[in-house]
């Protein structure tokens, strides 16, 4: 089971991002299980505030800090409130790295366009541990005490802007849970699937065979494993090479699956 800590200010929106299909089933059956704490629960007054305009001036509005210190320590101490109350009223960013740690080890998760793009190793990695924690940032991002003190591990989806992190975490959930033991019906499922083994899948195809005219590669058809098998390989090749040539390092075949393929080519 691996449990996902969710600090954002639209939790609805990921609920029902990630409600549908094999991900819905996997958070239905226990395998999976999100734990929201709403940032606006530990707003800053009773109007509910979380964000405040710039420093210095700018457009837009950015997340408060204390907002969403409260909200990450509300996953490992029962009252946060009580806990700020009794630290010392002066301390510096060493102290508070040092609390930190103290409080837990977790590694935050922070969705920032600013942040290592997110790939399959990632994934993998994520995926291994039994509890994950991500803040997501809305509006103009977080005020930078946030990642000064909590020194979270900032996470992009790429080179773009979104809304929020809300609708990147939908994403990375996905990617994650599809690689729990129990989420879909074995290993090979995935491990067979682009980018787990740094390269791409074959070209597949179902019925009906012949469509108007338009065939299935007869290989397929034939029940000859080994041809099957090989035409995989061959497709796998020729997809990597020709839709994403930067990865064509990651295919470790023989010289002889090489030549093969290269006998073979148009
Ligand atoms: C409108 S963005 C803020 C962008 C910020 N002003 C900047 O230019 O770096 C609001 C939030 O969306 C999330 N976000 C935006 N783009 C993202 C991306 N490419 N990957 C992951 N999260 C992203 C982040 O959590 C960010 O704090």
């Amino acid at each position: 089971m691996s449990r996902i800590s969710i600090l954002t200010l639209f939790p609805e929106q990921i609920i029902q991002g990630l409600a549908h299909s094999i991900v819905g089933k996997a958070i239905e059956n226990g395998i999976l299980e999100l734990d929201f704490r709403n940032i606006r629960d530990f707003a800053i007054n009773k109007h509910g505030q979380v964000d405040d305009a710039l420093y210095g001036g700018g457009t837009g509005m950015l997340m408060m800090l204390e907002p969403i210190i409260k909200s990450w320590l509300s996953i490992y101490i029962e009252d946060p409130n009580q806990y700020l109350a009794e630290l010392p009223a002066e301390m510096d960013l060493e102290k508070w790295r040092s609390q930190r740690k103290q409080i837990s080890k977790d590694t935050l998760y922070f969705l920032s366009p600013k942040g290592k793009v997110f790939d399959q190793t990632m994934a993998k990695n994520m995926a291994k541990q039994e509890h994950l924690v991500f803040l997501c940032g809305h509006y103009e991002g977080v005020d930078q005490r946030v990642i000064d003190i909590l020194e979270p591990e900032e996470i992009s989806l790429g080179d773009f802007v979104l809304t929020g992190g809300e609708s990147a975490l939908i994403v990375i959930i996905d990617a994650i849970s599809r690689l729990l033991p129990g989420v879909l019906p074995n290993k090979e499922a995935y491990l067979e699937d682009s980018h787990a083994q740094g390269y791409l899948e074959e070209v597949q195809y179902t019925r009906p065979a012949k469509w108007y005219g338009v065939e299935v590669p007869e290989v397929l058809l034939s029940g000859h494993q080994a041809n099957i098998a090989e035409f995989r390989k061959h497709s796998r090749m020729r997809e990597t090479i020709e839709k994403r040539p930067d990865l064509i390092t990651n295919l470790q075949f023989t010289k002889e699956e090489w030549l093969s393929f290269l006998a073979e080519l148009d």
